[in-house]
């Protein structure tokens, strides 16, 4: 069987990889269709080396199509993959509109690939911090158990998406040439102050939650991690916490995690054996010859890569890690083409018969 494809923010910073990861998948596409906003109707891309014509989203957009890949931004994705579905496709969408919705699965193909079977037409790729970070802390969890998560990201602009990152380039440029900078975008459209971003770095990912301490990116980490790590397992809870800062470089989220496990006789060497063998994750571990994981390295590649890890002295059972991760691929693109694989390969794309179509419309 061969599937029609749309991709929704074709044009954006994750939409243009989904398109090359899709183009290098196992994925058998018969048709794909390039959806972005009406401002981008017209502007042709090419997918497999021929030439394809994006055009604006409507409900009727999804037509015929097998399978949605979505990442056009959360009020987007809430208004169009109902559409989708109800039209009889499966969508992965790589949003947070529909993350924390208990209909629908939180996936990381090497952690919980067995969640697709229950999809009712929507699955949900995690944030970015939070897939490169699971996927490394998973492993050791099964073997080890773990107590307590302590992370604090270092986190690429382009995960603000491309506009973004333009703004990164434009005053970067600007302070190199002595002018002043004017920021519109970051840290975050959807907050009313902006501030540079080149030469800074600021504490502040998505908008602040009503507690007034935490910002969402830091609520996502915690909660995400825990959907994805708990519901896997009959297990008890593990204590998570984050803080979350936007550094001034493109591509690749650097991330130091401190964690403690259950099982206090595992050794240092135990953890990093485990972290070599896991699934997606590549150690870069090598201190005599000053071999760490760095973003510029990481930029282009589908895994994961970690380094730095050490015990805590201090804490028995607790250990520090190192961890980068192309944001836009393992963090986006690529886990989102890598759950569409899953499904082909396990025949799961089809719409079940209780659809689900939203929080608002159960
Ligand atoms: P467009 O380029 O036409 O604005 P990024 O994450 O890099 O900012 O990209 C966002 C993506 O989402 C772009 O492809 C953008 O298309 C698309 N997009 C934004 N708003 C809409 C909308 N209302 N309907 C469909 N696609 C949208």
């Amino acid at each position: 069987k061969e599937f029609n494809v749309a991709i929704l923010g074709a044009t954006g910073a994750v939409g243009t990889r989904m398109i090359q990861q899709l183009e290098q998948s196992t994925i058998p596409v018969k048709n794909v269709k390039l959806l972005a906003s009406a401002h981008s109707a017209g502007k042709v891309l090419q997918f497999k080396g021929e030439d394809v014509t994006v055009e604006e989203t409507t409900p009727e957009s999804f037509e015929g199509v097998d399978l949605v890949l979505a990442s056009a931004g959360g009020s987007v994705s809430k208004k169009f993959l109902p559409e989708a579905v109800k039209r009889g496709a499966v969508c992965v969408d790589n949003t947070s509109a529909f993350r924390m919705e208990p209909e629908v699965p939180l996936v990381i193909p090497e952690v919980n690939e067995k969640a697709l079977y229950d999809h009712r037409g929507i699955i949900s790729n995690p944030n970015c911090s939070t897939i490169q970070m699971v996927i490394c802390l998973d492993p050791v969890y099964r073997k080890f158990g773990l107590k307590q998560v302590i992370v604090s990201t270092y986190q690429a602009v382009s995960g603000a998406g491309q506009s973004a990152l333009n703004e990164l380039m434009e005053e970067s440029q600007q302070v190199l040439n002595g002018e002043k900078t004017d920021p519109k975008i970051l840290p975050t459209k959807g907050d009313k102050k902006h501030y540079q971003q080149a030469f800074n770095l600021l504490p502040q990912i998505d908008v602040f939650e009503q507690d007034g301490y935490y910002t969402h990116e830091e609520w996502k980490m915690i909660h995400e991690t825990k959907k994805i790590m708990l519901d896997d397992m009959d297990a008890k809870d593990i204590k998570v916490t984050a803080t979350c800062v936007r550094v001034p470089i493109r591509i690749a989220h650097g991330e130091t995690v401190y964690f403690e496990v259950a099982d206090k006789s595992a050794t240092t060497d135990q953890i990093k054996e485990t972290l070599a063998a896991a699934s997606g994750v590549v150690l870069q571990d090598d201190t005599a010859h000053q071999i760490y994981p760095q973003p510029i390295l990481a930029e282009g590649k589908r895994d994961t890569f970690v380094g730095r890890v050490r015990p805590d002295y201090e804490n028995e059972g607790s250990y520090h890690m190192w961890v980068v991760s192309d944001n836009l691929l393992k963090g986006a693109a690529w886990n989102t083409v890598q759950i569409a694989e899953r499904l082909v390969a396990d025949d799961l794309v089809r719409v079940p018969d209780n659809p689900y179509l939203g929080p608002d419309n159960h």
